[in-house]
């Protein structure tokens, strides 16, 4: 059986390729109301690491200055047997095995849409990857928040990554996975004041703590780990990513979690708190906490499917064309929408049988 999450990343694929048909469409209604999660925080907190902790996998382009720019929305699937590949939405027909040339396309495809001239676009990137060794899971990447503008960028940059940012996580379905370093300042993290302006509350903000190995010496995180010093309603999640030095090494991703357990299991002021902490931990977390919430929204998605296939006949009455193909020619119609959302409400509402995996 397919899980909640997967058949809501197909929802997900077929309101961007309806999309195309502009802002009036019915479509961005729906694409909004489908919950994810989104990863915010200040340059080089250590979002990338993190993304690529959960996939247990190297694939996003990295380096100094603005990298991301563009949001890249992260559809992980579980599959059985051993093989492991991507796929991105605007290149269906072709398989990558070989994930630095995933790399290599995000950033070429990056490119193509803000013709390297070093500029954001809200045009997000789609990205599967099919892995044995992954949860189910769809996380956006958005551009890290910044305070100055770098040569050859507009000032303008720094106040329109923010609204970029902030248009994604403003939105009530969304869950915001706040990303802050440790050897900085709490009070100072980006990741923080932007949550907090809209989600005063803390209800659908999950804190994560990255760079707990490189706080200075006689200082520790177990005030903030304990929620003691920012509350937020979940639990706050340590995780020791890889530094640059080990990245340089090529130390790859079953080892640093290795590791990064060992430090959790080994650190006098952590052990009690190590059965929560930890890349592995974070990605089953997340994977449990978006099922569940997308449970919680079938009977409103429900309604506004309703709707906007009522919209979308209307649209289609006065386009007078087929809905909407992707870059692959694939032709999603109001009927694939129908299709996908029954066997989600059939196979999901009573929550008889959940997809996705345990923590
Ligand atoms: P992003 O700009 O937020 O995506 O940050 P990156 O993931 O690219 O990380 C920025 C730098 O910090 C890289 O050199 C990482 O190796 C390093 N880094 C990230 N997290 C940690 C961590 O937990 N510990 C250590 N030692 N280095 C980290
Ligand atoms: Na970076
Ligand atoms: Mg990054």
């Amino acid at each position: 059986m397919e899980s909640l999450i997967s058949l809501v990343n197909k929802l997900q694929r077929a309101c961007t390729a309806l999309g195309d048909h502009g802002e009036e469409s019915a479509l961005p209604t729906l694409w909004d109301s489908l919950p994810a999660i989104a990863v915010v925080g200040g340059q080089s907190s250590g979002k990338s690491s993190v993304l690529e902790s959960i996939v247990g996998k190297d694939f996003l382009p990295r380096g100094s200055g603005i990298v991301t720019r563009r949001p890249l929305v992260l559809q992980l699937h579980k599959i059985d047997g051993d093989r492991e590949y991507a796929e991105f939405m605007h290149l269906p027909r072709k398989r990558f095995t070989d994930f630095a040339l995933v790399r290599k396309e995000i950033q070429d495809e990056t490119d193509r849409e803000t013709g390297r001239s070093k500029q954001i676009s809200p045009v997000p990137i789609h990205l599967s990857i099919y892995s044995p060794n992954v949860v189910n899971l769809t996380l956006i990447d958005l551009p890290g928040l910044t305070k100055v503008a770098v040569e050859g960028q507009p000032d303008s940059i720094v106040a329109d990554i923010e609204n970029m940012v902030r248009s994604y996580i403003e939105k009530p379905n969304c869950i915001i996975l706040a990303i802050s370093p440790a050897n900085q300042d709490l009070a100072t993290s980006d990741a923080i004041k932007i949550s907090r302006e809209v989600d005063p509350k803390g209800e659908r903000t999950f804190g994560v703590l990255t760079k707990i190995d490189l706080m200075d010496k006689g200082t520790d995180a177990v005030e903030i780990l304990e929620g003691k010093s920012y509350r937020l309603q979940y639990p706050w999640i340590g995780v020791v990513n890889r530094s640059q030095a080990d990245i340089n090494k090529n130390v790859d991703m079953i080892a640093a979690r290795r590791r990064e357990r060992e430090y959790f299991a080994n650190t006098p002021e952590y052990r009690h708190l190590a059965h929560r902490m930890g890349s592995e931990y974070l990605g089953k977390v997340m994977s449990k906490h978006l099922e569940q919430v997308i449970k919680s929204r079938i009977p409103g998605i429900q309604s506004l499917i309703n709707k906007t296939i009522a919209e979308l006949e209307g649209e289609l009455k006065r386009l007078g064309k087929p809905i909407a193909a992707d870059a692959g020619g694939k032709l999603y119609s109001i009927v694939e929408i129908c299709r996908i959302f029954d066997q989600i409400y059939k196979e999901h509402l009573d929550g008889v049988r959940p997809g996705g995996e345990k923590v």
